[in-house]
């Protein structure tokens, strides 16, 4: 159905000539957005109910949690905690340490999952914890906001013990050339406003990749890493999860 609206409306834009009544540019433009109107309604609606435990992204979030924080009773920090929304995700008697940049609105959310829930207010970019502190490290989409992520992945490592992991859930920029490549170039400013920095087009994949010994970087292997599509979080559908070994 959307197909055929987008067909019909790129026929319609790319053939004015053709029409048997005469239409300005202007006509053509608000008779695209009003047909736009619900496709986009329907694209917010289901953006907001995203996220959910069987979406691509929930699924992608438990892999993530359970490989990088494999056992009980361990010490782990969550950069970009905000509301702790992963509480539930981790394993039994895990000491979390819930960082972020931002006092959150709500209340964080209480698990019994959790042996205790400690929020810090600071930077992910300097972080307020002595080296080797932490069992692992997580963070779900909080690349996309801090204002340098090479000093926060150096961060990540300085804090995280020898072996220790760290896993990532995040969303990264679209392939170059592709649809929501441009999408993603073209709403990236106002995204960044509206939504407390969030880089819609961030190259954060590399940035990962390139975190390892080989490449000059401090983590030693990656353990995990996949990328995959979550068309209903449009337009951060391009995300990456994984895991890296200190
Ligand atoms: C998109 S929200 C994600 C919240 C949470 N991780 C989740 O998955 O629901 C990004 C979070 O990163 C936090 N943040 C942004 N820049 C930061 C920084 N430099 N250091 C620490 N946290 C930061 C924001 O305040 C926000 O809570």
């Amino acid at each position: 159905m959307v197909a055929t609206v987008k067909r019909l409306l790129l026929l319609l834009a790319s053939m004015p000539a053709a029409l048997p009544f005469k239409l300005t540019r202007r006509q053509i433009a608000r008779g695209a957005a009003i047909a736009w109107t619900p496709f986009c309604v329907v694209k917010v609606v289901k953006a907001l109910q995203s996220g959910g435990p069987t979406s691509p992204y929930g699924l992608a979030k438990r892999r993530t949690i359970f490989s990088a924080v494999a056992k009980e009773g361990l010490k782990v920090l969550e950069l970009g905690v905000g509301e702790n929304k992963n509480a539930d995700l981790y394993p039994k008697r895990t000491s979390l340490v819930g960082l972020d940049a931002r006092t959150p609105a709500r209340p964080a959310r209480q698990s019994s999952q959790l042996e205790s829930y400690e929020f810090v207010l600071g930077a992910a970019e300097k972080l307020p914890f002595d080296d080797a502190s932490f069992d692992a490290v997580v963070s779900t989409l909080c690349l996309c906001s801090v204002d340098d992520v090479e000093a926060t992945i150096l961060e990540v490592a300085r804090v995280l013990k020898k072996n220790g992991r760290y896993g990532f859930v995040e969303h990264v920029a679209a392939e170059d050339g592709t649809l929501l490549d441009v999408q993603q170039r073209v709403l990236d400013p106002l995204q960044q406003r509206v939504a407390n920095n969030c880089h819609l087009h961030r190259p954060i994949d590399r940035a990962l990749l390139g975190a390892t010994k080989k490449s000059g970087g401090p983590f030693t292997e990656v353990l995990e890493f996949e990328e995959y599509l979550d068309d209903d979080m449009w337009p951060v559908s391009k995300q990456v999860a994984g895991v890296l070994v200190r």
